[in-house]
């Protein structure tokens, strides 16, 4: 058991034990397949933004779904309640999928599938859409993925590819712009963030070599989460919930961080935005 603390929102330091077993390769990247990490992209709800940024460039209603990499569920359910005739959410992880399952699962038209996005094993020709949010900077072959969703995809269906470049993660830090202050207080997670992140026009290749067209990227500031003051933030930062790069840095560096924070930004509201990449090519 270690000990580390946070405060609640009146100033008071709170101490929280935490299992060692909770966060057993600290600093060696996530684990996705390890029961800690079951609930680490659940409990969030889509943004507005993210809504409009999709929606933007297809329409949901009445479409089949498959989301890649789906994670805890969050856009499933979004996708969901856009009126899609049916989501299948993919992830290769069992415990984030249990918990997705647990969450979502009753939804109608609503299945969760465990596989890997680069072979599901779903038909071919049965979506009209394809989500990989958040996914392909964790896939060692972007292509692989490309030629999976060009297979599941029917004539005339759409591919989003959502994810952040180089030039995202690189945005400066500003009041809304947390990232930026992550990289900027430990510039030491910088090359594992900018070296794990797809390259624009490569990716772009990977799409039109899978036979998908007309996937011009552009970006868009999402607002990843409102937090109703520093602490909250803190509190999600101390426990790496769904931000794999900071398994990236030891408990220690982890502790420094979230001090420095603190020492960095206004006791008050934070909205956190961030910039994103998204991808739509099309099947001919
Ligand atoms: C950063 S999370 C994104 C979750 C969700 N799409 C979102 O935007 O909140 C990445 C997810 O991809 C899953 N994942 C990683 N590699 C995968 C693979 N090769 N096949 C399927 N899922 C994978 C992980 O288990 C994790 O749930």
């Amino acid at each position: 058991m270690r000990r580390f603390y946070s405060h609640d929102p009146h100033g008071n330091r709170l101490e929280l034990l935490e299992p060692l077993s909770a966060r057993p390769h600290a600093g060696e990247g996530i684990d996705f397949a390890d029961p800690s990490s079951a609930r680490t992209y659940s409990g969030r709800t889509a943004d507005p933004s993210w809504v409009g940024a999709l929606t933007a460039l297809v329409d949901p209603a009445g479409a089949d779904v498959v989301d890649l990499g789906c994670g805890g569920g969050t856009y499933v359910r979004a996708l969901h309640d856009l009126g899609a005739h049916s989501v299948t959410g993919v992830d290769s992880s069992t415990p984030v999928l249990e918990q997705a399952h647990a969450d979502h699962g009753h939804l109608t038209g609503v299945r969760f599938h465990h596989a890997d996005a680069t072979s599901t094993g779903l038909p071919d020709a049965s979506a009209d859409l394809v989500l990989a949010r958040a996914l392909v900077h964790h896939l060692p072959d972007r292509a692989a993925l490309a030629r999976e969703a060009a297979r599941l995809l029917r004539p005339g269906g759409t591919l989003v590819v959502q994810d952040r470049t180089a030039a995202d993660v690189t945005q400066p830090a500003g009041p809304h712009h947390l990232r930026g202050h992550l990289l900027e207080l430990a510039p030491q997670l910088l090359p594992v963030e900018v070296g794990r992140r797809p390259d624009a026009g490569a990716l772009l290749q990977a799409l039109e070599s899978a036979g998908l067209t007309g996937a011009t990227p552009r970006t868009v500031w999402e607002t990843r989460a409102h937090h109703p003051d520093r602490e909250s933030y803190l509190a999600g930062i101390a426990t790496r919930t769904g931000r794999s790069l900071l398994h990236h840095l030891t408990d220690d560096e982890l502790d420094q961080l979230v001090h420095d924070l603190r020492d960095r930004l206004p006791d008050e509201p934070l909205v956190e935005r961030d910039r994103w990449t998204l991808w739509a090519a099309t099947k001919p």
